[in-house]
């Protein structure tokens, strides 16, 4: 499986980590930038990520900023894109479960690395679970 990674500024000591660890885990994954902590703009990796996981170029996506706040609703205004922050393991868990996100967001001045490691993981070993979410997953995606 393919996850495209990418950040702002705020966001690139844990794509960083999170790179390592997705590699660790044996996962191809494609990294879009930032590639220094110089200041960037999240809306342009927002878009970049979320075209390059529309397009099947990856199969989903984690994007990082400050909060995880303002790349997820760059991500988000790419049509076919399900973007969810996630804190926890929980909020990670049920996003996959329920909402299908294809792609999670993290900040870099919220989490540890072992913290988003945990929540990553979490995330990518859910799986949606279709039924009643299916329905409520296409009406978003038709909006
Ligand atoms: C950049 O300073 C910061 O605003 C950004 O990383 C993010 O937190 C925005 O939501």
């Amino acid at each position: 499986m393919k996850i495209a990674v990418a950040s702002d500024h705020g966001g690139f000591a844990l794509k960083e980590e999170i790179e390592k660890h997705l590699i660790g885990r044996g996962f191809d994954v494609m990294d879009l930038g930032t590639h220094s902590e110089e200041s960037v703009d999240y809306p342009v990796f927002g878009k970049c990520i979320g075209e390059t996981v529309v397009s099947g170029e990856a199969d989903c996506g984690v994007a990082f900023c400050g909060t995880g706040v303002g790349i997820s609703i760059a991500c988000n205004k790419v049509k076919g894109i399900r973007c969810a922050v996630a804190t926890n393991c929980f909020m990670a868990e049920m996003a996959k479960k329920h909402n299908n996100a294809n792609i999670l967001a993290l900040g870099g001045r919220v989490l540890t690395p072992g913290e988003a490691a945990a929540i990553v993981d979490t995330w990518l070993d859910s799986t949606f679970e279709g039924e009643r979410h299916a329905r409520r997953v296409r009406l978003l995606d038709e909006m």
